[in-house]
């Protein structure tokens, strides 16, 4: 059965690729972190949309039978294009769709807060798609630029990463919400501190489930679900270090072979 094509600005959609291998344990992932262009959250549209279209082409050689855009930024950059660009050689998916429509049904006429990189909340993506809901929700919405690039350097559950993650939490336009999306891969690694922060009060939601369960029901009723026992999971970047290496393992949660791919040779 063909796999699912899974890509990020580099290792942060691992988040997602370790909840879609939970909720789809009999699919194959053929994963695509493009840590020669990281961080993707400061890069202009144009940049991020000719890195998605060469992701693309090779999560098309692999056979890729849905291409996930496991990265925000990327989801607020270059959905539509890589979406008009894959045409019917496979599905194109991003986090973005299934947590507002999961915010939809959850919180309406609420007041939901939203963190994530600069280009995701001033792409205002969130908001469009929200308001188009009509279901009455107000946004608040914050750039937290520190935090993508503290985890990447494995700032996380630490004396550090709590301060960063308070001063930006108790900024004046994230006050009197109900629940908060993390808008960004890599954020699903300092959750715990972010609960610490509101301590039960709001609803921290993490979007990897909720995105890994949509590309189930995509699947069942398409009939595109993989029925075999046996999975092959293969995991490229554009540029490999150690660290990469290395910090693979805190957002997958479990050893992998990281392959470098030159997409830009
Ligand atoms: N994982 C990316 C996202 O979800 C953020 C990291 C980056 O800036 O590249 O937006």
């Amino acid at each position: 059965m063909n796999p699912i094509g899974i890509f990020d600005s580099g290792i942060g959609g691992l988040t997602v690729a370790h909840a879609v291998k939970k909720v789809l344990p009999n699919e194959s992932i053929v994963y695509f972190g493009d840590t020669a262009h990281l961080p993707y959250g400061d890069k202009s549209t144009a940049a991020i949309q000719s890195y998605a279209v060469k992701i693309c082409d090779l999560l098309i050689k692999q056979n890729c039978k849905v291409i996930l855009i496991a990265c925000n930024s990327a989801s607020a950059a270059a959905y539509e294009l890589a979406k008009e660009y894959v045409g019917s050689k496979a599905k194109v998916m991003n986090v973005i769709d299934p947590v507002v429509a999961y915010i939809g049904e959850k919180y309406p006429n609420k007041t939901v807060g939203l963190i994530g990189t600069q280009k995701t909340v001033n792409s205002n993506v969130y908001q469009k798609k929200i308001d188009r809901l009509g279901k009455g929700i107000q946004l608040k919405s914050l750039a937290t630029k520190l935090l993508a690039p503290m985890i990447e350097e494995g700032f996380c559950n630490n004396n550090i990463s709590q301060s960063i993650i308070y001063n930006y939490l108790s900024d004046v336009q994230l006050q009197s919400i109900e629940a908060l999306i993390l808008g960004c891969t890599h954020y699903p690694l300092i959750k715990k501190d972010i609960e610490l922060y509101y301590n039960g009060a709001i609803d921290v939601i993490d979007a990897s489930n909720i995105v890994a369960e949509d590309l189930k029901k995509y699947l069942q009723q398409n009939q595109l679900e993989s029925v075999e026992s046996k999975v092959e999971h293969k995991f490229f970047v554009s540029d490999y270090t150690k660290s990469f290496a290395e910090s693979t393992k805190l957002f997958f949660r479990e050893e992998v072979n990281l392959q470098y791919y030159p997409l830009w040779e």
